[in-house]
């Protein structure tokens, strides 16, 4: 999993590289390095382990002549550990072709015994280096023909910028299974595997599909089939401007983002919500086919924190439809599911729209006929593209690593498409719908007083999770869920030992790890399982736990259990979710900033992980 760019203009590319670069370290952070050819078409080639700052020091010391065509990439190790040596570009051993890529080489241990046989010699553990070995086996003295000739040798997902030493005015884009875009500019173009980078220099754009190249040239792109023939792409203008991707007054983007999610709640509801009910037209052509009338089941399907919005979703679906929903994690469905056919509708939900295991999961999918619903919050992404229709959350481009607006607004979609299947398919009971649509519209407004709310005494909070190893959150049907996301993203950005149960659970094992003093967050917004999780609370009191509760406004119960609590807005059970998730993600970000981590580059991770 790794970012990739490249210039081609008449600018200086080296500045340009470097700002996208850093753009994309979300997707990759363990080295950096960028190819360049100078004026006088000398390829230079600088690498670094770390962040793009620790490349930019080494320009610094090593620096490179100005070059108007260049390619650039930023690591997330797959194989071989990061190092000087296993960072990209890559060349062969005859230093012809310059190579960056982001993906799996699924076949590269054959490829490459074949090619170490033939005399080739390897220097770094990669996947990739078979790729400038193969150019070079098979070079033609064209690139873009060179390239042409191994294509079908490659096995995997994966996304390719090339160039060769021969052509240092060409370079060649390719993209099977994995994300790679060309932006046009005036008399300039990049390629990308996020648009989010090119934000300061193009909004039109043309993503790269599956069998074709794209070859970059001075004053002109042409998008070709792998066949040669050349096709007109159909650009697309990127709606996101490049505030959107700035800090602007914060210090990280997680805080930035969550603090956001009143707007973004309000944009992906924007539109959707009529007197006479939810409007999606979006899912008109399914439909208009009849592929909804004959639905009997629903599969909701995902990865990560996307998981976790899925499966608030099969809740409110439970209590709103007729028929059985499940969930899956999408790395495990491609090997294990339920029959399936054209009567399950599955619906997948990526923020990236780019993730392997649901990407694979999607695929299987597709073998049964059954009707496909994305909900992604990348336009043109490649889940968007697979599916047979797709719902947009509109959070807005999210840079920090760890998702947070994207997932209050997968949720918001998913209860929006939950009224609507329930009032397409029949539900068991349509009476809860038109309060909950009322609450609908006024859940940016509950969102904004969530943030109000809790930001102050969450910071305060999190002070005391400073030498904590373990935390452990309960709750009960939703709330459980909820503390599920919560735990991950603790874990994720504050390294805190954090781990969620049914509130009911504890007593059946887990009570055996409740110490003095260990931090337990009650989460208590449903309030039809109230008395139940007191109860539970109470049993964790019992063996002196330090409890925090989430509660609503009005309720007075809470307080005489807990060891402190924190009130949020009062709404429908089915919203109560989005709201409890804020302060939840507002403590692990200020848990993990008064921990000392990079709380928008965790360690070990990366976003948008398009590999299984
Ligand atoms: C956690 C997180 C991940 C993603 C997961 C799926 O904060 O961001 O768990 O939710 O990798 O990513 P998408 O939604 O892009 O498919």
């Amino acid at each position: 999993m790794s970012g990739i760019l490249g210039y081609m203009g008449k600018r200086n590319a080296i500045p340009i590289l470097l700002e996208g670069l850093e753009q994309l370290s979300y997707r990759g952070y363990d080295s950096a390095g960028i190819a360049v050819f100078s004026e006088e078409k000398e390829l230079q080639i600088r690498k670094a382990v770390g962040r793009i700052n620790q490349l930019r020091n080494f320009l610094l010391h090593e620096p490179v002549k100005p070059g108007n065509s260049g390619i650039g990439h930023t690591r997330w190790a797959t194989h071989g550990v990061p190092s000087i040596t296993n960072c990209h570009p890559l060349t062969g051993c005859g230093e012809q072709f310059i190579v960056a890529h982001n993906g799996i080489i699924e076949n590269f241990p054959q490829l490459r015994r074949t090619l170490l046989q033939e005399g080739h010699i390897f220097s770094t553990d990669t996947d990739t280096e078979v790729i400038p070995h193969l150019l070079e086996k098979y070079d033609t003295g064209d690139l873009e023909q060179t390239i042409r000739e191994i294509l079908p040798l490659l096995r995997g997902s994966f996304a390719l910028a090339i160039m060769s030493k021969a052509q240092p005015q060409v370079i060649v884009g390719v993209s099977q299974d994995n994300p790679l875009v060309v932006g046009f500019g005036k008399s300039e173009s990049f390629l990308t595997s996020d648009i989010t980078a090119l934000l300061p220099y193009t909004r039109e754009t043309y993503p790269i599909k599956n069998g074709e190249i794209a070859i970059l040239e001075p004053e002109k792109v042409t998008i070709k089939s792998t066949a040669g023939e050349v096709r007109e792409p159909k650009r697309t203008i990127v709606e996101w401007n490049v505030q959107d991707v700035s800090l602007q007054e914060f210090e990280h983007y997680m805080l930035k983002e969550i603090t956001e999610q009143t707007k973004s709640v309000e944009d992906t509801l924007a539109g959707r919500i009529s007197e006479k009910g939810i409007v999606l037209p979006e899912l008109d052509p399914l439909l208009l086919a009849g592929s909804l009338s004959k639905i009997t089941r629903v599969h909701i399907i995902a990865s990560g924190t996307s998981y976790h919005s899925g499966s608030i979703g099969k809740k409110v679906m439970d209590q709103l439809l007729n028929i059985p929903v499940e969930t899956s994690y999408s790395s495990e469905f491609q090997y294990d599911h339920p029959p399936l056919d054209e009567q399950t509708l599955i619906i997948v939900l990526s923020q990236s729209g780019e993730t392997a295991d649901t990407l694979s999961a999607l695929r299987e999918a597709k073998r049964f006929q059954s009707p496909i619903i994305a909900i992604t919050n990348t336009p043109g992404s490649t889940v968007s593209r697979k599916a047979d229709s797709t719902v947009y959350t509109k959070a807005g481009p999210e840079l920090a690593v760890a998702t947070t607006k994207s997932y209050t607004c997968q949720i918001t979609v998913l209860i929006m498409l939950a009224i609507w299947l329930a009032e397409k398919l029949g539900s068991r009971d349509l009476h809860p719908l038109p309060e909950l649509m009322t609450e609908l519209k006024r859940l940016p407004e509950y969102v904004d007083s969530t943030l109000i709310m809790t930001q102050d005494a969450i910071d305060q909070f999190a002070q005391v999770t400073y030498d904590q190893e373990h935390l452990f959150l309960i709750g009960r049907g939703l709330d459980y869920v909820l503390a599920l996301e919560g735990a991950l993203k603790l874990q994720e950005v504050a390294y805190i030992h954090a781990d969620a149960y049914a509130a009911g659970e504890l007593k059946h094992g887990t009570m055996a790890l409740i110490t003095p003093g260990v931090p337990v967050i009650a989460l208590a917004t449903q309030n039809q399982v109230m008395d139940k999780l007191i109860s539970n609370i109470k049993e964790v009191k019992a063996r002196d736990a330090f409890v925090v509760g989430i509660t609503t406004i009005g309720d007075e119960l809470l307080s005489e259990v807990v060891d402190q609590v924190l009130y949020i807005p009062n709404s429908h059970p089915f919203l109560m979710p989005i709201l409890a998730a804020i302060p939840l993600q507002l403590l692990a970000y200020y848990s993990g900033t008064v921990r000392g981590h990079d709380v928008d580059r965790p360690r070990n991770l990366a976003k948008s992980l398009t590999v299984e």
